[in-house]
């Protein structure tokens, strides 16, 4: 079974002693994970050791960083390299969140750069695409997700797509309170494994977890990650949540 994923993205949120707490909260909490379940906690930047050595030695549980550098090291202030993730002993990093494709202008093409210094870097992107709500509107969302798929991550060999990380993430869903309908994230996910499988093969496709994200609270998390071809969910709000990141990772698929 491919793996079931509930990743936290925190975004810019909290200070250090909140963020610990949050962790020190949700440690607490009833939540159990298996073989083939993760969780992930996206954290900022200067959080990334102190949780990382919070959550030393449990099972299953990872800390990724929010984006990395598209350069490889040098003169570029305020960046942080895939080389440096990786000397920390970090194993996944964001990439292409929709919030940097907007704000830091992140195109496909910049995008894919990142996605291939973090792979020479043994990170595993969890590749965020997504469609903005006019696309949505004109009904054309499927290739505008398959243009992003393709342009950043097609390059890559088999090797290197196997057991890859996507996160679907509709933006006119993120922070807005206003999730897709479980049968809008199927429809897509359905979409996005059938452009990998057409690109990859089947096998190939069916061990790619593909994590839904937008507005995913633990209210909703149980209908939208039971469809079959959702593995998970990329979460903002609800992850800052100790009680509501503890059931969304109890809803993950047995
Ligand atoms: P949200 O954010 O859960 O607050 O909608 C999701 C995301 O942007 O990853």
């Amino acid at each position: 079974m491919r793996k079931q994923i509930a990743a936290a993205n925190w975004k810019m949120n909290l200070s250090l002693p909140q963020a610990e707490e949050l962790i020190i909260a949700l440690l607490e909490t009833d939540h159990s994970l298996n073989d083939h379940q993760l969780a992930i906690f996206a954290v900022p930047f200067p959080y990334i050791i102190p949780v990382k050595q919070m959550l030393d030695g449990r099972q299953n549980i990872f800390v990724a960083a929010q984006n990395c550098s598209a350069n490889k090291n040098g003169a570029y202030t305020g960046e942080t390299s895939a080389e440096m993730l990786q000397s920390i002993g970090l194993k996944y990093v964001l990439i292409g969140h929709s919030e940097r494709r907007e704000y830091n202008h992140e195109t496909n093409a910049e995008l894919a750069k990142k996605v291939n210094i973090a792979m020479e870097h043994q990170l595993q992107p969890i590749f965020c695409c997504g469609e903005p709500l006019q696309i949505r509107e004109a009904g054309t969302q499927n290739s505008y997700v398959e243009t992003q798929l393709k342009e950043s991550l097609f390059h890559l060999p088999a090797e290197q797509i196997s057991g890859f990380v996507v996160a679907y993430e509709p933006i006119w869903a993120i922070g807005t309170g206003k999730t897709a309908s479980s049968g809008q994230a199927q429809e897509m996910h359905a979409h996005i494994r059938t452009v990998l499988a057409t690109q990859y093969g089947n096998e190939i496709a069916d061990g790619i977890t593909i994590l839904y994200g937008g507005s995913v609270k633990a209210a909703n998390a149980l209908e939208i990650f039971g469809q079959p071809d959702v593995d998970g969910g990329l979460v903002g709000g609800a992850s800052l949540v100790a009680t509501e990141f503890a059931a969304i990772i109890n809803s993950l698929k047995k």
